[in-house]
């Protein structure tokens, strides 16, 4: 494996990886997929159509998408989606839409980071917003690849989400994204409010018009603000975070003063957060490599990932008691915290 042309027919076969990922990131954004799936057999021009998209771009992009086998000809110049393409394609079940958008992102998050290293410049979240394609896709991406996760294992260990039900109490969800977790939650548990607070337009108007097509507008709201500044008055049954803490560790004693003031005396706090390992040996693991790559792009806006013991130990700090249940090959681990009695 060491030798100069093994490893240059390994590299070769990651960037082509990569260059997949690039075909299948532009046919996301750009619906082409979708109108694929909708209607199979278009040439380059009625793709373009359909799509509102250039002729000139789209005809090489269908190039491109076929010699990557997202799209067959049937020979007389009509493409349609081969099985790779389908499962591309953001409507389908189980959708691998988010690999495409991570790569593209990752590829972004690489560029910021290989020019700020030289001057130590953190610009924050805004990074997240600086490419125009990306960043309606980063809600979906996020919800693409992480519900499935939280309807199939976290959602039933979890028995704060049925306690706050069966009193009709209130949700808050910090750094809320595009709102996929309480709009399930809400799907799951028919009493229960919720308010979900984030920094991104985009992420609130995304959350807001689906809270509209689902019926749900009575039950879930969707703010724009800053976590640090918690707008929020009415007292809390539950506050969530999921992949949000870590964007705002640096103000810890603020977040969790909010939790001590406006959690209701019986109310709790499930935090989700990627688990960044104790030792760096772990992150040798193929499972574990996309984190710390995760770590880069982190600290481009600001960020450090956490260890699920140092989330712990800052719950302890206002007096609530915690436990962790690690998901996905100790990856993924969800903190619940509680005052009273150690969380059942
Ligand atoms: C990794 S995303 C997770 C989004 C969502 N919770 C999910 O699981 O899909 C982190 C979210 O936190 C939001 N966020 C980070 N810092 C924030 C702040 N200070 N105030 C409001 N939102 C913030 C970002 O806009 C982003 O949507």
């Amino acid at each position: 494996m060491n030798e100069p042309e093994d490893l240059k027919s390994l590299f070769k076969k990651q960037a082509q990886g990569a260059l997949s990922l690039n075909v299948a990131f532009i046919g996301v954004v750009n619906g082409l997929f979708t109108c694929l799936r909708q209607k199979p057999g278009l040439t380059p021009e009625t793709l373009a159509q359909a799509s509102s998209m250039d002729p000139g771009y789209v005809a090489r992009w269908c190039d491109a998408a076929y010699a990557f086998g997202y799209l067959e000809d049937d020979g007389s110049g009509l493409f349609s989606l081969t099985r790779m393409g389908d499962a591309m394609c953001p409507d389908s079940p189980e959708t691998l839409m988010p690999m495409a958008v991570g790569s593209v992102l990752s590829a972004h998050m690489t560029e910021r980071a290989a020019e700020l290293m030289r001057t130590g410049e953190r610009p924050g979240e805004k990074v997240l917003g600086e490419r125009k394609t990306i960043l309606p896709w980063f809600g979906p991406m996020l919800e693409a690849n992480f519900s499935p996760l939280f309807e199939g294992q976290i959602l039933p260990r979890v028995r704060e989400f049925e306690r706050v039900n069966q009193k009709g109490g209130l949700v808050v969800d910090l750094g809320c994204g595009n709102g996929w977790y309480l709009k399930t939650l809400a799907r799951h548990y028919p009493n229960l409010r919720g308010i979900g607070l984030d920094g991104f337009r985009e992420n609130i108007d995304q959350a807001t018009l689906h809270t509209k097509k689902e019926g749900m507008e009575n039950r879930l709201t969707f703010l724009e603000g800053n976590i640090r500044e918690y707008p929020i008055q009415e007292p809390v049954d539950l506050f969530v975070m999921n992949r949000a803490l870590h964007h705002v560790w640096s103000e810890k004693k603020t977040v969790f003063s909010f939790f001590r003031d406006h959690l209701k005396p019986d109310g709790a706090v499930v935090i989700w957060e990627p688990a960044w390992p104790l030792d760096r040996k772990e992150l040798r693991d193929p499972a574990r490599r996309p984190l710390a790559f995760q770590g880069l792009g982190e600290h481009v806006q600001g960020n450090r990932l956490l260890n699920p013991e140092e989330i712990a130990a800052e719950f302890s700090t206002i007096g609530l008691l915690t436990e962790t249940i690690r998901f996905a090959n100790g990856n993924e681990a969800v903190i619940i915290a509680r005052s009273g009695s150690k969380p059942a």
